[in-house]
This record gives C-alpha cells, sequence and structure tokens, in this order.
C-alpha cells in the first residue's frame, strides 16, 4: 500500500521524516518528495508550500504521479471551538472553504456549482484514528475544518468563520486536499494540532507552538501507521 503525507509547511513534515531510514528525494513540480518504507507501507511524504493551490498540487502530484492510494495530512491549525487547547489535536470529519465567495449568484458561502459547501473525510481513517487516541489516551477531537487563503488573527473573522461553517478550527490547505482526494477517489485524512486561537496573538502564538504543535500531530500519524499496515 502506498501513503501520501502531507505538511504545508517544512516543520510539519520534519518529524514525520525523523522516524524514518533510507529516505530518497526525488524532485518533481517545484518541489520535493521524500520517499520511505515503513513495515509493509510505502510511503511518499512532501510539505507543499502554504495555501490551498500549492497543497492542491501537492495533493494531485502524491495521487497521479507517485500513485498514492490513500493521502494523510499533519499540521497545525487555529483553533475555534473553545473546548480546543493549544497542541489539541483535531480531525477534520469534513472540510469546506471559507474564502469562496460567490453569495453574490444566491449561493451558499463555500460553494461553487457542480460542487459542494463542504467535503467529507473517509471514515475508516477516522475510526482508525479514533481507536489510536483510544489506546493512547490521547484526546481527540473530531470536527469541522475551514480552509482559506488567509492567516486569521482577527476575533471578528473566526467568528465569521464558526458562524457560518460551524467550524471548530481553520487552516490554509486542508478542504483543497479534500477536494482533490474526492475527486480523484482517494481516502483522506486530516489532522492538526492547535497552535495559535486565530485572536489577536494569532501570529505570535503560531511562532511559539508551531514546532511543538506540529510533532504532535506528526507523532499521532505514525502512530496511525502502525494500524493501517496491519
Ligand atoms: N494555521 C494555524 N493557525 C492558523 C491561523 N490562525 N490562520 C490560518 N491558518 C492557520
Amino acid at each position: 500500500m502506498k501513503i501520501a503525507i502531507m505538511g504545508a509547511m517544512v516543520e510539519e513534515i520534519e518529524p514525520l521524516l525523523e522516524n524514518f531510514e533510507n529516505v530518497e528525494k526525488v524532485e518533481y513540480a517545484k518541489n520535493i518528495f521524500y520517499t520511505a518504507k515503513y513495515k509493509d507501507l510505502e510511503l511518499v511524504i512532501a510539505y507543499s508550500k502554504i495555501g490551498k493551490v500549492f497543497a492542491s498540487l501537492t495533493a494531485s502530484t502524491m495521487i497521479e504521479k507517485f500513485k498514492c492510494e490513500k493521502l494523510l495530512f499533519s499540521g497545525v491549525a487555529g483553533g475555534i471551538n473553545p473546548e480546543l487547547e493549544i497542541g489539541d489535536l483535531i480531525v477534520a470529519k469534513k472540510l469546506s472553504q471559507h474564502d469562496l465567495d460567490i453569495t453574490i449568484f444566491g449561493h451558499a458561502h463555500g460553494y461553487v456549482p457542480e460542487g459542494s459547501v463542504f467535503v467529507e473525510s473517509d471514515r475508516k481513517l477516522i475510526s482508525i484514528a479514533k481507536d489510536v487516541a483510544t489506546q493512547k489516551g490521547i484526546k481527540l477531537k473530531t470536527g469541522i475544518i475551514a480552509t482559506g487563503d488567509q492567516f486569521i488573527a482577527s476575533v471578528e473573522r473566526k467568528n465569521w468563520i464558526q458562524e457560518t461553517f460551524n467550524a471548530d478550527a481553520l487552516e490554509m490547505e486542508g478542504a483543497s486536499v479534500a477536494v482533490v482526494c474526492d475527486a480523484l477517489n482517494i481516502p483522506f485524512f486530516i489532522l492538526r494540532s492547535i497552535s495559535d486561537t486565530a485572536d489577536m496573538d494569532a501570529g505570535f502564538d503560531f511562532d511559539e507552538f508551531l514546532k511543538d504543535s506540529s510533532k504532535k500531530s506528526a507523532n499521532f500519524i505514525i502512530a496511525m501507521l502502525d494500524k493501517i499496515s496491519k
């Protein structure tokens, strides 16, 4: 089984790569794809660069060129739901693009014709994640993630995203990866650890907690690989 594991930033994939020996590099589409073996799994690991366009390109490349059969995303997010504290993990049950707006034509936020406001993640991968969380005694929230090409550091915008999409967390890649995987029929899983709460302190908190939160997300993904390989 060939599995794609992606992040958006180098800090999000470094703690993944540390786990593997004999990692090889393949350059393609102005990016580097790291290949490794883990038990009976073949892995392709990459960071896309920030935002929906780069994330879509990387997800498509991992599926179409590298022939990955499942995709796992590991990274950080801004928390919306007050239950989520910095370092907590959230897995997306479904995702939406909060900055996709043709409401002038009477459509809902996040909707374009022939698309859908939300894209749902793979249930089996979520169920594996729940088992891992229970076994390891890790708090794991399942919720809605909203994605947009904006770093949110405003309570006003964060509240709007909460009210419009009922979102629990926000970030800048997940929903675009979801659209690609859904279109290409590839089961996907988006995991995020909270780095900030998208308020006026978000820029500072993000810099402060990016590394630690990325590691928490990466460690959880590694634990999931043990279950996926069985
Ligand atoms: N990823 C982590 N924190 C974020 C924020 N506040 N806005 C957008 N993406 C994020």
